[in-house]
């Protein structure tokens, strides 16, 4: 694999994101082997293209590996570097609706180095993910990767009180200043939605990691680079209900509510019907009456 390290304007790619891209992958090789994951597909987000470079490497078919990029330019520069490559230019979500709808495309892992902050849309985005990929009938694994110590906002916020509240482990937030460890792990009870009385999920449980980056500032000072964090989710069609109930969003979001999030992203009525398998009257209907889920994310 390359080595993309530099230090400037536009730093690359840092060595702990690249251990932790290959400690994730080697997550799901590990459970399928190699051929498996190879003759399967792959979805990972654009930046500076550092997970095609590795599942190329990793001898998956460039014809299976897809690229959403909601940066134009970003968008451009990776699809002339990756001709063979299905890079496209769209949210994340649209990439995997599209995918989920075909038969013969099995997703083999979800790659979501979104290395932003936590907050409503992105969570949006993740659940509206995992509610697709359920309709899949093979394991999907998927890693998020988010900022560690950077939530704003106040639903987030609210968010972040309540799962306090629940009664998880009284390190929030003051332990991010002693162990980004911790923070994250938090961090991943807010957005699984876990609490006290469901106790540590299941699914994630020993299956995150945290690291921290450091590098050069702009000014040329080293600076401490935000915490990213990363977990792997693993559904089965059909089985594990219990476990996957317990996580909020996902399990809660509705197809109406899947409607509208990809209507946020440019779809009309007809394909989202299409895309969902619903009644075109049904959706029409859905978006004939405002309501609270249309500002959803
Ligand atoms: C941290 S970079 C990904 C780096 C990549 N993992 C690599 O190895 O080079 C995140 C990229 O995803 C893009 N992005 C963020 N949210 C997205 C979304 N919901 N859908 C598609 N692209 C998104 C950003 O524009 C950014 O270029």
């Amino acid at each position: 694999m390359a080595n993309t390290y530099a230090v400037g304007l536009f730093p690359g790619e840092r060595p702990q994101k690249t251990i932790t891209r290959a400690f994730l992958y080697s997550i799901a090789l590990r459970r399928h082997g190699l051929s498996e994951f190879r003759a399967r597909h792959h979805v990972v987000l654009g930046g500076l293209g550092g997970d095609v470079r590795a599942l190329l490497h990793l001898g998956v078919p460039a014809e299976n590996i897809h690229v959403a990029e909601t940066n134009r330019r970003t968008f451009l520069r990776l699809r002339r570097e990756f001709p063979s490559v299905d890079v496209r230019h769209e949210n994340v979500l649209l990439t995997v609706c599209r995918l989920s709808c075909c038969p013969a495309v099995l997703v083999e892992t979800l790659n979501l180095d979104f290395c932003g902050k936590l907050d409503d849309a992105l969570i949006a985005t993740v659940a509206g993910c995992i509610k697709l990929l359920q309709r899949s009938l093979i394991y999907t694994s998927i890693f998020v990767t988010i900022f560690g110590a950077r939530e704003q906002g106040k639903e987030i916020l609210t968010r972040i009180d309540s799962v306090k509240k629940n009664g998880i482990r009284n390190f929030w937030p003051t332990s991010s200043k002693t162990s980004s460890h911790l923070r994250c792990e938090a961090l991943y009870e807010c957005l699984l939605g876990v609490g006290a009385s469901t106790g540590r999920h299941p699914l994630y449980r020993g299956s995150y990691v945290s690291y921290v980056s450091s590098g050069a500032s702009l000014k040329g000072k080293n600076a401490h680079c935000p915490m990213g964090a990363a977990f792997f989710y693993i559904r089965r069609m059909g089985k594990a209900h219990d476990s996957l109930n317990r996580l909020v969003r996902a399990e809660d979001l509705s197809s109406r509510e899947l409607a509208f999030l990809l209507r946020k992203e440019g779809l009309n009525a007809p394909e989202i019907s299409a895309l969902l398998n619903e009644p075109r009257q049904r959706v029409a209907g859905w978006f004939s009456v405002r309501t609270k889920t249309a500002q959803l994310g």
